[in-house]
């Protein structure tokens, strides 16, 4: 089994002077390549931090991250960099796009960068135009975010998202922002791309999104409490009783996940100890 990613020991504080906030305390977690996985938890539980980290966008405090093989510690900040790049693509509830800019535009935004703002030619526009089409925007080229709707900006989005071509998709709530019909078609533009073999490693709140996903990890004061394959019979801890989780429609992992204890250890296979110092 492959993985996209790896996260050992996980560790993440934010020193605020006179306190220090743990947002993460020892997650561990394998994401195998091809995998749709659910972030779920209660607000401040410790999810974007985590998606920050899972995106280079940050650096652990303690743990390590391990990214299409390379430990991201021993990697410099223009290492890190290039590898976030060339192997990950985001997605943010609140679309993120430059106002000023046409859809083509902001869909070119990251080859801009790669480009130190030298410019994309002929070939990159085609491809960017490509990309508008696969999400359903080919005729909206030359309009600017606030002539779209919602669901319409979340594609642009998504289409900037795939520019580079990413092996993963980081996305901090999609949905978040949308009604239940755009919801769905954003969800069905995901699962066309995990179809396609790309990783999806998204955070959301929605239980039926999360059902949407082929798997589910759920954090709690910053530690894992859930990973596996949510039933409706799963209750998590925290959760109100008869919030059932439903079940994903298709599924590659056959057992029913490991439910760990919120204050325990997290509870990891014990398959290789050997990674702390
Ligand atoms: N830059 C920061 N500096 C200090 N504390 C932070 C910072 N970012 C996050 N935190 C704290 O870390 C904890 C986890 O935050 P995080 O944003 O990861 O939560 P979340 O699960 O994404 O919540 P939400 O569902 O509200 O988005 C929270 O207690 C938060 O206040
Ligand atoms: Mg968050």
């Amino acid at each position: 089994m492959e993985l996209a990613a790896e996260i050992r020991d996980l560790h993440k504080y934010y020193d605020l002077g006179a306190v220090i906030v743990k947002a993460l305390r020892g997650v561990s977690a394998e994401f195998p390549k091809g995998d749709f996985v659910a972030i779920m938890g209660a607000s401040g539980s410790g999810k974007s931090t985590l998606l920050n980290i899972l995106g280079a966008l940050d650096r652990p405090t303690h743990g390590q991250y391990i990214l299409g093989g390379a430990d991201t510690s021993v990697l410099s900040d223009d290492d890190l960099s290039a590898i976030r790049n060339e192997m990950i693509g985001f997605i943010f509830q609140s679309y993120n796009l430059i106002p000023q800019f046409t859809v083509l535009e902001n869909i070119a935004v990251p080859l801009q960068y790669q480009r130190n703002g030298k410019g994309v030619g002929v070939s990159e526009m085609n491809w960017c135009t490509e990309l508008a089409e696969r999400v359903g925007l080919s005729d909206r080229l030359d309009h600017r975010p606030t002539q779209l709707s919602g669901g319409q900006q979340q594609r642009v989005a998504i289409a900037r998202a795939l520019v580079n071509d990413p092996q993963i998709i980081l996305a901090d709530e999609p949905t978040g922002n949308l009604d239940t019909e755009t919801e769905a078609e954003i969800m069905q533009v995901l699962i066309d791309l995990n179809n396609e073999g790309r990783t999806i490693l998204m955070v959301t709140h929605e239980t039926s999104v999360a059902g949407l996903a082929k798997r589910q990890l759920h954090l709690s004061d910053g530690q894992k409490v859930f990973d596996g394959v949510a039933t409706s019979q799963t209750v998590m801890p925290g959760s109100l009783p008869g919030a059932g989780i439903s079940s994903p429609p298709t599924s590659s992992v056959s057992d029913g996940g490991d439910v760990y204890s919120v204050d325990g250890a997290d509870g990891d296979d014990g398959s290789g100890n050997d990674w702390d110092s």
